[in-house]
């Protein structure tokens, strides 16, 4: 099939190379001009593709970038995956999606088959997609993308897909499509249903999260470990599901689609409390960690020196959207600690460099990528720890 995907970003890239890998003809449209030269370059922006793919596919003529809309007409398929972010009022953003269907209006001449993959409430592609564009009976499915970056387990092959149709012939074409580099593909009776599968999947994740994230803190009261507790509660064989505390939530997904289920909710009149209030715990955990740190440094950072590890919001990724770390770092300068960061895989970051690893007053370890040494975190006299990962050290 000859494909077109809108959008080369985490998601759009790896789907490209999915299908390019299936023997596909694929275009990967972006509007970022140094990001597909990049690509063209055979340069791999995300982890878990690499270069060597990206060029194999280059050569043998199955993968090229382009930020020629055109490239969307004469395509077999099209699929959108571009951003669906919140709006400073943190309401859904669905800003990006309505400029691709404009693409899509705009250069897509005959009957396609159109899927989005960009996660959005139930209702988008129905609403949002397939009504805003007009002339061409277009097929239309939704296949959300449950992409997990970084993930050596779980990839795009392994992980099952699912699909929703406006019409039947929608699905099986979609089905065709996923089925060559999916090996369980799932369908289900509408895309409303795949949409709300999706942001269900991610919101269950949130309040989880929210729910050891509390517990950890009610566990430090009470003097016990909350990790040990949580060890001892995943002994169970059945019933419980480990889930691990931290700093806060990051990336695209968790701080950002459960806030769509809570608007469509808002929308049909019913209380969205759970993600309300595990937005709330989660959003509150960086001020919980500087308390704890100061404390830890013997009820005062100032002027000390701190260094804050891992500033990507998850272990082996350099991805810092919605990441925590930021809050982290600005309490503690707020609170009067010198502080510098280390992460090898960010390198620079809001106009600031990672720092090599010495002898600090105190590293916080927010996150903690597998090149990063134990030993040199160790350098600094005092080590809080979010991740359970230093052994001996103090932290949540
Ligand atoms: N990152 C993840 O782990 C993940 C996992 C599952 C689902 N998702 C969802 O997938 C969607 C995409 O997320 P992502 O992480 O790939 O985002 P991303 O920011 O990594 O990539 C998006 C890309 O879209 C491009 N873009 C923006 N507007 C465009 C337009 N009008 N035309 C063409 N390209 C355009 C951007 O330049 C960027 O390269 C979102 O809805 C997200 O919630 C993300």
């Amino acid at each position: 099939m000859r494909v077109a995907i809108i959008g080369q970003g985490y998601v759009g890239l790896t789907i490209a190379v999915g299908a390019a890998g299936a023997g596909h003809e694929v275009t990967g449209f972006d509007v970022n001009h140094d990001l597909v030269g990049q690509l063209n370059s055979g340069v791999s922006h995300i982890e878990g593709i690499s270069d060597s793919d990206l060029t194999c596919f280059l050569s043998t003529n199955n993968y090229s970038a382009s930020t020629d809309p055109s490239v969307l007409n004469s395509s077999d398929v099209v699929v959108i995956a571009v951003p669906t972010p919140l709006t400073e009022s943190r309401n859904p953003d669905l800003s990006y999606v309505h400029a691709a269907v404009e693409l899509i209006q705009n250069n897509v001449k005959g009957p396609t088959l159109i899927i989005n993959e960009s996660t959005s409430y139930p209702g988008t592609l129905r609403k949002e997609i397939a009504a805003r564009i007009n002339g061409i009976q277009h097929l239309y499915a939704s296949s959300p993308e449950r992409v997990d970056p970084g993930n050596t387990q779980w990839g795009t092959k392994n992980t099952p897909r699912l699909i929703g149709g406006l019409t039947p012939e929608a699905v099986t074409k979609a089905k065709e499509f996923y089925s060559s580099f999916c090996d369980t593909v799932i369908e289900v009776s509408s895309p409303e249903v795949a949409e709300a599968a999706k942001i269900f999947e991610n919101t269950f994740r949130q309040v989880n999260i929210a729910l050891v994230n509390e517990f950890a803190q009610i566990a430090d009261a009470l003097g016990i470990s909350g990790r040990e507790v949580l060890d001892a509660a995943a002994t169970k064989p059945y019933g419980f599901m480990e889930f691990n505390p931290g700093p806060g939530v990051g990336g695209h997904c968790i701080p950002v689609d459960p806030t769509y289920l809570a608007y469509v909710a808002n929308e049909v009149g019913v209380p969205a409390t759970f993600i309300k209030r595990a937005n709330e715990v989660n959003l509150a955990m960086p001020a919980y960690v500087v308390k704890r740190v100061i404390a830890g440094a013997g009820g005062s950072v100032k002027g000390k020196s701190v260094v804050v590890v891992g500033v990507s919001y998850k272990a082996n990724v350099a991805d810092t959207r919605e990441t925590p770390t930021a809050t982290i770092i600005d309490l503690l300068r707020v609170a009067g600690a010198a502080v510098s960061w280390h992460d090898p895989l960010v390198g620079s970051w809001r106009g600031e460099n990672s720092a090599e690893l010495g002898e600090c007053d105190v590293a916080v370890v927010v996150t903690k990528h597998d090149v990063v040494s134990v030993a040199d975190i160790k350098k600094s006299s005092y080590v809080f720890d979010c991740t359970g990962s230093i052994p001996g050290a103090k932290g949540i």
